[in-house]
């Protein structure tokens, strides 16, 4: 299509190398679309006879079934999925379709077709997080009281309640939704109309191909139009973002999974047996979300090394844009899926989570508030008073709440029976209700709250 001036063919491994239809077809839909716009404006400015236009249209609407039913053939000598459409298009109708490149570049083109497919990955993924959401919500209503000891460290700190634990994972997935709506909104301005880099002497009409590929309105400036990919490099950071939270939850399933922890049951369908040892159950699905969000990283990392030496305006590195956008995608799905069905299916072993936030001391805050509030005694001093009765109690090898008064008095002669009522894991759990604490009052209007938001 391009061989005009040239005597001898490409080497083979000049095809190639030059050969992005091995996963551009993977564009088909949008080349489609973007074709169909673009010879619907040329028919309605008169730049090809309409007679003409239709025909290419419903040769497009061929080529189109085609694909869908045989999918897109690899052939390295047509380069790409721009230039196996059109020569298919051009074997169902003939010549007339070599008017449809008319003020048109493969330039604008694959900039056109590739924001159409990350737009169209930006929406998958938002349904999949709202999915991943309601699994969140379902099992933290389900948890609003179960408690579980809270962490720093890793080391037992606070109580809190495995509900609250979980709506912390939906808030960072509402940040990530707001992050691809966000991102979704800024690239959608069409590049279709740019040409080969510095727009075109035919009297198009930009605003009509823009408006029928459900853009809100033409890029600006064409050079930017054709050279620009921060579209794919923001949908790639908004994965790495989602994707490192995915792994937290993951790496978080792994510990509890273990049988130290032993807080989580995962289901038959969320586990894998080993080969050697009969008793295992391993948590694959859950590691393998924590190794994607590396994959996922590595891809968006790819793609700003590709992008950051490149002059104005289009070069063939930037064919390299799409494999590492592909990739990450794909990753992103099965995480989120993985993540949404580990999540539904968990069994939480709230017993055995209550008892080692039973066991940790974690209520020595809650003791050392106590003689804050109720003795007047200053924080540091209260504090040093709590670790005394810390010590105490690990050497009885007894839990905080059951200290025999007496003993406590010994360590300091202000505490009296009614602190007893803070030293219980529910007393203190039920104690934070400061706003965003875990109280299980305050976890469950953060849920109602988060029902209630439209999005995100
Ligand atoms: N296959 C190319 C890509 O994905 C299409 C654009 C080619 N443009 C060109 N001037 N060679 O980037």
């Amino acid at each position: 299509m391009w061989g005009g001036r040239f005597a001898e063919g490409p080497a083979a491994v000049m095809r190639s190398i030059n050969a992005s239809i091995p996963f551009d077809k993977r564009l088909w839909r949008q080349d489609i679309a973007g074709s169909k716009a673009h010879v619907a404006m040329l028919g309605a400015t008169g730049i090809v006879a309409p007679d003409d236009a239709s025909a290419i249209s419903a040769g497009l609407d061929v080529v189109a079934a085609h694909y869908e039913a045989h999918g897109v053939a690899e052939d390295m000598a047509l380069e790409d999925i721009h230039m196996q459409s059109e020569s298919r298009l051009a074997a169902a109708i003939g010549p007339v379709a070599g008017r449809l490149h008319t003020a048109r570049s493969r330039n604008d083109q694959v900039a056109t077709d590739f924001k159409l497919w990350v737009r169209d990955a930006i929406d998958e993924v938002e349904t999949a997080l709202a999915a991943f959401q309601d699994a969140l919500l379902t099992r933290a209503e389900e948890h609003a009281d179960s408690v579980m000891p809270g962490f720093t460290h890793l080391q037992s700190a606070q109580p809190v309640t495995l509900g609250h634990h979980l709506m912390a994972y939906h808030e960072m997935i509402a940040r990530d939704r707001s992050r691809f709506a966000d991102a979704r909104k800024r690239m959608n301005l069409s590049p279709l109309g740019s040409a080969a880099l510095a727009g075109t002497g035919f009297p198009i009409d930009r605003e009509m191909t823009a408006a029928a590929l459900g853009f809100d309105g033409p890029t600006r400036n064409s050079l930017d139009g054709v050279s620009d990919r921060d579209f794919a490099i923001e949908y790639l950071t908004c994965a790495t973002q989602c994707s490192l939270h995915l792994s937290r939850l993951a790496e978080e399933f792994v510990l509890w999974a273990s049988q130290p922890f032993g807080f989580v049951a995962l289901s038959d369908q969320w586990s894998t047996g080993s080969s050697i040892m009969p008793q295992k159950r391993n948590p694959d699905a859950a590691e393998l979300v924590r190794g994607h969000a590396g994959r996922i990283l590595g891809c968006m990392t790819a793609l700003m090394v590709t992008m950051k030496g490149l002059p104005l305006a289009y070069s063939k590195d930037m064919q390299d844009d799409k494999p590492p956008v592909f990739e990450a995608h794909d990753l992103l799905g099965l995480s989120i899926a993985a993540m949404t069905g580990m999540v539904e299916s968990a069994t939480f072993r709230t017993t055995r989570m209550r008892e080692v936030a039973e066991a940790g001391f974690a209520t020595a805050t809650d003791l050392a508030d106590w003689l804050v509030r109720e003795a007047g005694v200053p924080f540091r001093e209260a504090h040093h008073i709590t670790g005394q009765a810390v010590a105490r109690a690990e050497a009885l090898g007894l839990k905080l709440d059951a200290l025999p008064l007496t003993a406590l008095q010994a360590i300091d002669s202000r505490i009296d029976e009614r602190v007893y009522d803070v030293l219980s894991v529910d007393a203190s759990v039920a104690s934070r209700v400061s706003f965003g604490g875990t109280a299980p009052v305050r976890v469950r209007a953060a849920i109602a709250a988060a029902r209630g938001r439209k999005t995100a």
